[in-house]
């Protein structure tokens, strides 16, 4: 397995490799069974498999929560080892990440005011940015992003739209522990009592997709958010349309649930698909 430090070496290797296929995870690194999943599904579509670890500045609003984001490299690149990883880059600083952008700003319209844009201002800008980088230096053929961050999701296949970018984007069903609880690096930072209400969020939007059927949409955000008030401090709990996310559809509309709620400093995000 490769370990690559800075722009100038990633692009050396990927023109050594130009006649295989790329397929590229990346990821802030405090690896958990999620991103292991999206590497197993980047090994059978791709000849080559390419992860990044680095934890994003620009993404984060909250200085608290970059500086206090887990890391756990070495063990990382264990796991990455073990399931034959071809490369891994790990910039070494934002400076050398950034220092040859260029990024104009794109209007992601309806998707980037909502939910977790409107809670973490500049948040998607800061993620456009950096995904740009990653796909400009290593032009992977597939990129594999988590469902459990569906906004993101949505941003980054606007973004290869408008940008015109050749990498087909990959979604991949959220990885839940046994009781639940979607995975996510942030989990680790949980004490030991809101871990074990933590899996209170999935079993909210379990109830939400019962009661979606029957019950009004905005009663039951109320209900959902009065629930998840219970046992954590809730930011949103919304409904929305699956493909522009506004809160507006017809009879075929896909509808999914969305919410983000604190446990103790700890926010957590998830999502369900409803019908
Ligand atoms: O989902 C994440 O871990 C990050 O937002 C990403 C896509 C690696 C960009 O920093």
């Amino acid at each position: 397995m490769k370990l690559i430090y800075n722009n100038l070496e990633v692009v050396n290797w990927v023109s050594k490799n130009k006649d295989l296929a790329i397929g590229f995870i990346p990821t802030m690194g405090a690896l958990h069974k999620g991103h292991l999943s999206l590497i197993s599904e980047a090994k059978k579509k791709a000849d080559l498999v390419v992860v990044s670890i680095f934890v994003n500045p620009t993404q984060f609003g909250d200085k608290n929560d970059f500086v206090n984001y887990p890391s756990t490299l070495d063990q990382d690149l264990r796991a990455l080892e073990n399931l034959e990883v071809d490369m891994v880059f790990i910039p070494s600083s934002a400076e050398e990440l950034y220092k040859n952008e260029n990024y104009d700003t794109i209007a992601f319209e309806s998707i980037e005011n909502v939910m977790e844009g409107f809670h973490r201002i500049g948040h998607f800008e800061g993620v456009a940015r950096v995904v740009k980088l990653f796909l400009d230096l290593i032009k992977p053929n597939y990129a594999f992003f988590g469902e459990k961050d569906f906004q993101q999701l949505l941003i980054i296949k606007t973004l290869i739209k408008k940008l015109e970018i050749k990498t087909e984007i990959i979604a991949c069903k959220t990885v839940r522990e046994n009781d639940g609880l979607a995975m996510s690096s942030r989990n680790a930072r949980l004490s030991k009592h809101h871990r074990s209400l933590a899996p209170n969020i999935y079993k909210v939007l379990g109830m939400c997709m019962q009661k979606a059927k029957t019950m009004d949409f905005n009663d039951l955000e109320n209900t959902c958010f009065k629930e998840l008030s219970k046992f954590s401090s809730p930011e949103y709990f919304e409904i929305r349309n699956a493909n522009d996310l506004s809160k507006s559809g017809g009879k075929n509309t896909k509808w999914r649930a969305f919410v983000a709620t604190k446990l103790g400093d700890i926010r957590l995000i998830d999502n369900i698909e409803l019908n």
